[in-house]
């Protein structure tokens, strides 16, 4: 592992792009028992004073199990020759499938939870704050129409940024 602790401060990163262009893992469990997504919705920022990831997952998914369970999350971000497992992540269930088998991902073992030795850019985080969002709260009713006719509903975690790790 050759990853460096670094202040998310420090960090050089579009977040628009990093987010929703290069998409990332979203990683609940220990490394024993964990289960991983991909995201391209969410967020980076402060809030409480406090550096902080928000991510939405809907409560249909299998991460959702890991994340109601655990206190802790990860974000792996990759580089490009990743973006078929990252593709395969998000469209298969680890209900049905072991995704680090079928990728050739490496679970990781990282403060306590888990985490992809290819990623360039690991956060690990602490759930601070989660909701499951409410119909009648969206004022703009079309994302209500366009997003949840036939899917579950998005449950946001906010979790405060412990600690990134990013490849040398
Ligand atoms: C590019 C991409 C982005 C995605 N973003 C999200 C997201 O932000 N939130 C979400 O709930 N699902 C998202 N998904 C869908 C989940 O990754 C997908 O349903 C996955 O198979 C869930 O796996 P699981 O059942 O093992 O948790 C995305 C899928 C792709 C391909």
């Amino acid at each position: 592992m050759s990853f460096t602790a670094k202040k998310p401060e420090t960090l050089t990163l579009n977040p628009f792009t990093m987010i929703g262009k290069e998409w990332f893992l979203l990683t609940s469990g220990a490394v024993s028992n964990y289960n991983t997504m991909t995201c391209s919705w969410g967020g980076l920022g402060v809030l409480w004073n406090q550096n902080v990831v928000t991510a939405y997952v809907r409560t249909s998914r299998h991460t959702f199990d890991y994340l109601e369970k655990s206190n802790l999350f990860t974000i792996s971000v990759f580089p490009e020759q990743y973006r078929k497992a990252l593709a395969y992540c998000g469209s298969h269930s680890g209900r049905e499938v072991d995704k680090a088998k079928e990728t050739g991902l490496t679970p990781i073992s990282i403060d306590g939870t888990t985490a992809f030795e290819e990623a360039k850019l690991i956060l690990v985080c602490e759930k601070v704050y989660a909701q499951i969002l409410e119909e009648e709260k969206f004022i703009l009713k079309e994302n209500l129409t366009d997003f949840y006719q036939k899917d579950a509903m998005h449950k946001m975690y906010i979790g405060r940024i412990l600690n990134a790790y990013e490849k040398d």
